[in-house]
């Protein structure tokens, strides 16, 4: 068997397409979204995902802003940057790039985000609604991965899935995501005592570790639909995810390649968030 390759370039392709009539159609009534990222220091990889985040809302026609700090500034400054971003009617969805330098507790530049602007769905208040079953706005990465089942027409529902990762960003509302779409949820760690014997009874695998080639063949069921979430630098320069990809696919009966899987989603998700925050904004505007 060879698996079916769940292509995210492609979906990313046809969503930002349909955006940009959504974006036209806001423009028109004065409503042009917009989106503010705020990058503190100069992490290579980050500035490689802020800038991609700028250029895709300028290809919908969004209207967007980089506002770059260096490693050093204290979080007050961000902190009054956030305040004025909440208050800015031209933005409707404001970004912080994690990971933050050490000197910053995370969570209270988190919470700062006005949530109805929190388009990265990390504010406590939206991730509760999530939590609840009503998402207001929904993590970007696992957002993209859900768009992906339902592009392949993969039910969830009664499905065994495995997520192996339980960050914030990733696995814990990926897990949410399964859960609210009916399937039975297990959410695996770098504390999981048997790991394969999780993944090899799964149904659905995302694995979002941080490992090059992580997941091996012999920790699937044959026929299970593969996610991989990892995008690793290997030594040679060449990216990685966290699937053995080559030996995966010939066990899987679906499964996302890197490049050209779950990445180009995540971006395209921030963009339906920012758009969905302009729509939002506009309905209370037009009730005014
Ligand atoms: N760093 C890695 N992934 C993300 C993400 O989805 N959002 C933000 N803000 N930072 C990240």
């Amino acid at each position: 068997m060879t698996a079916q390759i769940l292509d995210g370039n492609a979906l990313a392709q046809e969503l930002r397409a349909s955006f940009k009539t959504r974006v036209a159609a806001l423009t028109a009534q004065g409503h042009t979204p917009g989106l503010a990222v705020i990058l503190v220091g100069e992490d290579p990889a980050s500035q490689v995902y802020v800038r991609n985040k700028v250029n895709a809302c300028a290809a919908v026609g969004m209207y967007s802003e980089k506002i770059v700090y260096p490693a050093d500034v204290d979080q007050a400054t961000v902190l009054a940057k956030i305040a004025e971003l909440n208050a800015d009617p031209k933005v409707h969805g404001i970004l912080v790039q994690l990971p933050l330098p050490a000197h910053f507790d995370e969570k209270a530049v988190l919470e700062a985000i006005a949530a109805a602007k929190d388009v990265d769905g990390f504010h406590a208040e939206n991730v509760g609604a999530l939590a609840q079953g009503n998402p207001r706005f929904i993590p970007c990465t696992p957002y993209g991965v859900m768009k992906m089942f339902e592009k392949g027409n993969i039910d969830l529902t009664g499905k065994e899935a495995v997520v192996i990762g339980r960050s914030n960003i990733v696995g814990k509302p990926m897990a949410l995501l399964l859960l609210n779409a009916g399937a039975t949820v297990t959410v695996c760690h770098s504390k999981t005592r048997d790991l394969k014997f999780h993944t090899c009874r799964a149904d659905i695998v995302v694995a979002a570790v941080g490992k090059p080639r992580f997941v091996t063949a012999d920790m699937l069921k044959p026929g299970a639909v593969v996610i991989d979430v990892g995008i690793n630098r290997l030594p040679d320069g060449k990216l990685c995810g966290d699937v053995d990809f080559e030996a995966c696919k010939a066990v899987a009966a679906q499964i996302t390649p890197v490049p050209g899987g779950v990445g180009p989603m995540t971006i395209t998700m921030l963009l339906a968030n920012t758009i969905e925050a302009a729509e939002r904004n506009a309905q209370r505007e037009a009730k005014r």
